[in-house]
């Protein structure tokens, strides 16, 4: 073989031999750099005769552009196979099912109390949010229920460590201490106006919220939810209690024909009290009577308690559960559901 055939040769394996573009750029400098083999036999022509130049030029220059045609196909199946890695790589089973968005949803309860928002606000309602870790004073005495009071008991109790003024901490365990907080809150807004005989808006608010109670079946669950409603001014009666319940169970339950029944109760903080029972008058729970509320007439030394004075001031007030209505709405027979996180249950409800 001749020089030059050699040359070519070299330059083929050289480049199919670099492995990566930056060895195959040193291979090619090798022989078509500035110095490289067949540079430098170019520049060796100078020397040679006219006729001689002609024929070895045109040789180098057959020589030259086949080690520039290897190294055009080297670099392209460099090109190549960086591709295929790369898409390889990013390889993309089409067939594979795709991912699914979760759609989330809220909570049966939540649903509930949105509701009962709702209702309670087209009639003029606020809405106000307490504490859940409360003082004796709140959740029980400014109820009219001292320490000695028998109704006490009726509660069963979650004491937290802590205490408050040397009274005991607790898990609240029913809404009511809202009635307290909030009205004192509202009169001392009013202070001037009600100093000055002017008197001052009505109070009327729902305080929906959880509560405690070391409680648990199949209808008790240790937490639980309550709305607690008050309505306090100079000429509120019985009757508006009536009027606003009513109305706001028939709104709930969607029932016109619905009938509510105020059967004669006890509680410390109302006088006279009442349990509120209703009756459906048609689908699977028709005909039988369901408690969903205790309400009644505030108790005179609760309206005492708000800062208010019992000879002018008037209202009633009321307490039911989100949860039972959740479940009467819905006909679902087992508290504990949804309180399980179970999202196939959950998410019947969206
Ligand atoms: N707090 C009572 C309970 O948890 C429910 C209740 C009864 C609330 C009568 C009231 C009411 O506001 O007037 O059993």
């Amino acid at each position: 073989m001749n020089p030059l055939d050699d040359i070519v040769e070299a330059a083929r394996v050289a480049f199919s031999q670099a492995p990566t573009p930056a060895d195959l750029e040193n291979a090619k400098a090798v022989f078509l750099g500035k110095s490289g083999q067949l540079t430098e036999m170019m520049k060796g022509l100078a020397a040679l005769p006219i006729e001689e130049k002609k024929v070895r030029g045109a040789a180098i220059n057959v020589a030259k552009q086949a080690v520039e045609a290897a190294l055009t196909a080297r670099r392209q199946a460099m090109v190549d196979a960086e591709l295929e890695r790369q898409l390889r790589a990013e390889a993309l089973d089409v067939t594979l099912p795709g991912r699914r968005v979760a759609v989330g949803g809220l909570h049966p309860v939540s649903l509930t109390m949105a509701r009962i928002e709702g209702i309670f606000g087209s009639m003029g309602f606020e809405v106000a949010q307490g504490p859940e870790i409360e003082t004796d004073w709140f959740n029980f005495t400014a109820l009219n229920t001292p320490e000695d009071h028998p109704a006490r008991s009726m509660h069963d109790t979650f004491y937290v460590e802590g205490e408050s003024g040397g009274a005991p901490m607790l898990l609240r365990t029913h809404t009511s201490p809202m009635q307290i907080r909030h009205a004192v809150q509202h009169v001392k807004t009013h202070r001037a106006r009600l100093d000055a005989g002017q008197g001052m808006p009505e109070i009327r608010v729902i305080a929906p919220g959880r509560t405690y109670r070391v409680d648990s079946d199949a209808t008790h669950s240790p937490m639980f939810h309550q709305c607690e409603g008050l309505w306090v001014g100079e000429a509120v009666s019985f009757k508006d209690l009536k009027v606003v319940f009513t109305d706001f169970c028939r709104t709930f339950f969607e029932s016109d024909d619905l009938v509510l029944r105020f059967r004669p109760s006890f509680f410390p903080f109302t006088e006279p009290s009442a349990e509120v029972d209703i009756q459906f008058q048609s689908g699977p729970l028709a005909g039988r009577w369901l408690e969903v509320a205790g309400s009644g007439q505030v108790h005179p030394n609760v309206i005492r308690n708000m800062g208010l004075d019992p000879e002018q001031f008037i209202g009633f007030a009321f307490g039911m559960g989100p949860d039972r209505l959740t479940m009467l709405r819905y006909g679902v027979n087992d508290l504990r559901l949804f309180f399980d996180g179970d999202l196939r249950f959950l998410s019947q409800f969206n």
